[in-house]
């Protein structure tokens, strides 16, 4: 078994890497923000804003989040149902980030994202991963690129979906969700201290999966 965290801000391009590392390897990706963003949308539908924490709080016990692998892609199931893209638009992307302020929120995810670990070799993604959810990674890796490539990529990730973005909007919004996301009190998104650092913004996503995985070959040797 081998774990392998990959933290960093938002748009650094951790989760198309780890998807491809996974794939290469033979392991399961993880992809936290999925379930944080799951929980956000719940707390939109039911109508609270996202500072009523209050509110947020009282949506937990409504909600049974459930992550299955289907072909080798993750889904997650809210009360049952499998929301697809519609956790991905903007404004759940600030929900997401929101709601995952709030400690219960975070705890009640905890054994979630612990028993998938506990189960299977994964690499999985998000803020506090080497920090707090996999302490003990094998492997942790803190990604991150300059503000312009991120925001670049996320415009274009978000317009290949068929939804709307304008880099300027996604900008300013990228930038208050980090803020949010490394400036909170719980589990704030920063490297763990035995992270190694990998700044993406010149590499081409061919150069950074073989970034990672001449990282993991360094760490693991033949293991994996
Ligand atoms: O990775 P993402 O953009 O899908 O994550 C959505 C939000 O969820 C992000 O703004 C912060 C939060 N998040 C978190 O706090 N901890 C994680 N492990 C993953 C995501």
């Amino acid at each position: 078994m081998i774990r392998i965290a990959i933290d960093g801000p938002s748009g650094a391009g951790k989760s198309s890497i780890a998807k491809a590392v996974a794939a290469k390897l033979g392991i399961v990706y993880v992809d936290t923000g999925a379930l944080y963003r799951t929980i956000g949308y719940f707390v939109r539908e039911s109508g609270f804003a996202r500072t009523d924490i209050e509110g947020i709080v009282s949506c937990l016990p409504k909600i049974a989040i459930e992550v299955r692998y289907e072909n080798g892609a993750q889904h997650v199931y809210l009360n049952g149902e499998d929301l697809g893209d519609r956790i991905r638009e903007p404004e759940i992307s600030m929900y997401a980030s929101a709601v995952s302020a709030v400690p219960a929120v975070r705890t009640f995810l905890l054994d979630t994202q612990r028993d998938i670990a506990a189960k299977n070799s994964v690499i999985m993604d998000g803020r506090d991963i080497g920090t707090v959810i996999l302490p003990h990674a094998d492997v942790k890796i803190f990604m991150t690129a300059s503000n312009e490539a991120r925001a670049w990529r996320r415009t274009k990730e978000l317009q290949a979906k068929g939804m709307e973005a304008c880099y300027e909007d996604v900008l300013r919004e990228m930038i208050e969700r980090d803020h949010n996301d490394s400036t909170r009190a719980v589990a704030p998104a920063v490297a763990a201290p035995d992270a190694i650092l990998l700044d993406n913004s010149d590499m081409t996503i061919e150069e950074n999966v073989a970034a990672v995985l001449a990282i993991i070959e360094e760490k693991c040797g033949g293991t994996v």
